[in-house]
């Protein structure tokens, strides 16, 4: 079946601005996710030519694709391929904060950039919804823990039916202060994954289970109980051989007392502090303690998650 043409998109301009994440939270593995204070942002305007073009500016500048291959430009297509329009030409303007291959959801927020952005540029054509929206950006993610808080804000309990991904927004205590440590080297998620076992003791599964329940009412509710809430035994240690100083650093901050975990899938670490003077000490310590240099950032839950806004139409620019 031929793609539909729909002329009205000309001169559409959007904006969109996507959350950084933390996925897993500890014991929350490729279930929960909390959206962070760090924001990459994107203007697409539709051109008057085919073909795509994007210009990177920030975090991936000159690394990243600048064609249709880039993942933002690639998820939108895949928005408008699955609705069956043709994609017109299109500008992508990207301003990025987020790390790259850090366990901060980059790749989650350029996807979920791309499908924000289709769902502004097709206003009034096709009308996604939550559930389209993360039904989207979880078969371009692959799992929905990470897409989930970027789209929807706040912590999300994020789980797979056979009719598609489902997510549940949950607002977090306010005495939850978030506290990121980046290293400057990355880690691969497939790396990540591949070092995980097909199979694990019964035991460590009720174990997780346990605290992933505890977690939630931490977080929502009793954030004192955020250091038992946090403890893990189903992906950490497999993954700590590719991390080692992200593993150290994880196991020193709990043994003083701090609820650390590997930030999705590392090597950055995320603190969740219960009082925010909590975070200067764990700063101190990381400081103190840490073979090579971590860049603290002391973040906020961001709430909102992804938005988009649509501009006024306007004569189609050729660029
Ligand atoms: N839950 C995922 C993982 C998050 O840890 O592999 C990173 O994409």
């Amino acid at each position: 079946m031929s793609a539909r043409v729909v002329d009205e998109l000309a001169g559409r301009t959007v904006s969109v601005r996507v959350p950084a994440t933390s996925a897993n939270l500890g014991p929350g593995f490729d279930t929960l996710g909390l959206a962070l204070s760090l924001y990459d942002e994107l203007t697409v305007t539709v051109l008057d030519r085919p073909g795509v073009t994007v210009e990177v500016h920030g975090v991936g500048e000159g690394e990243v694709p600048t064609d249709e291959s880039n993942l933002v430009a690639h998820s939108i297509a895949h928005v408008f391929e699955h609705y069956g329009i043709a994609l017109p030409g299109l500008h992508l303007v990207a301003h990025n904060v987020i790390p790259h291959g850090r366990g901060l959801g980059s790749s989650g927020a350029a996807i979920v950039s791309g499908v924000m952005a289709a769902k502004g540029l097709l206003e009034g054509v096709v009308e996604l919804d939550s559930e389209q929206l993360l039904a989207r950006a979880t078969a371009l993610e692959g799992h929905p823990d990470n897409v989930a808080p970027a789209l929807f804000g706040g912590l999300t309990i994020a789980w797979v039916t056979p009719s598609g991904p489902q997510h549940k927004k949950l607002m977090v205590h306010r005495g939850v202060s978030p506290l990121v440590f980046v290293p400057e080297h990355t880690m691969s998620t497939a790396l990540a994954r591949s070092l995980q076992p097909e199979s694990v003791p019964h035991a460590d599964a009720i174990f997780n289970v346990s605290r992933s329940a505890l977690l939630v009412a931490a977080l929502v509710q009793s954030p004192e109980l955020l250091l038992a809430a946090t403890e893990d035994r189903l992906h950490q240690n497999y993954r700590a051989s590719a991390m080692p100083e992200t593993f150290r650093l994880v196991t020193l901050l709990r043994e003083e007392g701090y609820a650390a975990v590997v930030s999705g899938a590392g090597p950055s670490i995320l603190v969740l502090g219960s009082d925010p003077v909590q975070r200067l000490s764990a700063a101190r310590l990381i400081e103190q303690r840490s073979d090579t240099p971590w860049q603290a950032l002391m973040l906020a839950v961001d709430f909102k998650g992804a938005t988009v806004l649509t501009h006024p139409v306007q004569t189609p620019p050729s660029l």
